[in-house]
């Protein structure tokens, strides 16, 4: 299926397949999912943010002076509250140096679409590599809007990170922004009746905060 979206990247590695099925498993505490989301979340980025521009910088090393790569462009990361915020700590020890935005929404139980309630980024994004980061990709409405906030803001591209996604959500937000491409531990099967990923992992607020 995931042929069908080639703007699509599903990580195929043992080690998130197996932490995956984990975050799945209703008997999954809340504190181990966490750690869990943490750690997928920081795979998801590390092939992410593979196309990161990289510059020439002079420095010395104990033996001699070289010309030597550096990631120079400023790195905004934006979490859609409030799962998203379970994906910033651990791709922020990877590169420190990140900013982060927020964007504050949640999907309306009857609706389906999302309500927004916070917002705090950069007046101007044109000079930053923007993730948009949220482990669900459900019905696309929360993305979709997201990912307009911060082309407003003058996102020149967004990529966008997610734990999991329903095939209908990818397919929509691909329709509203093409030119978003999205990395993913797993493409599953549907949505249900009440615009719930299935198999899924159940809400991932809930689970990641325990609430
Ligand atoms: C979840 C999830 C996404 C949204 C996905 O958040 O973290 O933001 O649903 O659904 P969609 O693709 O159909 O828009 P939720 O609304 O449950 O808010 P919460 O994280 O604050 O609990
Ligand atoms: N939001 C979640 O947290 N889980 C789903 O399955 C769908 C939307």
């Amino acid at each position: 299926m995931k042929d069908n979206f080639p703007n699509l990247t599903v990580l195929d590695h043992p080690l998130i397949a197996d932490k995956v099925t984990q975050l799945r498993d209703k008997d999954t505490p809340h504190y181990q999912f966490r750690s869990l989301l943490n750690e997928v979340s920081q795979f998801l980025f590390y092939e992410a943010s593979r196309d990161l521009p990289l510059e020439n910088t002079s420095i010395e090393t104990p033996l001699e002076s070289i010309s030597a790569p550096r990631i120079q462009k400023k790195v905004l990361l934006a979490p859609i509250l409030r799962a998203g915020l379970g994906m910033v700590n651990s791709i922020a020890a990877v590169f420190p140096p990140v900013r982060v935005g927020m964007i504050g929404m949640y999907r309306d139980h009857d609706t389906l679409e999302p309500v927004d309630y916070y917002l705090r980024l950069p007046e101007d994004l044109s000079d930053k590599a923007v993730f948009l980061l949220d482990p669900m990709l459900a019905t696309g409405g929360s993305a979709i809007d997201a990912v307009k906030k911060l082309k407003d803001h003058g996102a020149k591209k967004v990529i966008m990170i997610a734990l999991i996604c329903a095939p209908e959500g990818v397919s929509r937000l691909f329709e509203t922004h093409p030119d978003t491409p999205v990395f993913t531990a797993a493409l599953d099967r549907q949505l249900n009746e009440i615009g719930y990923i299935l198999p899924g992992l159940g809400d991932a607020g809930d689970r990641y905060f325990g609430v």
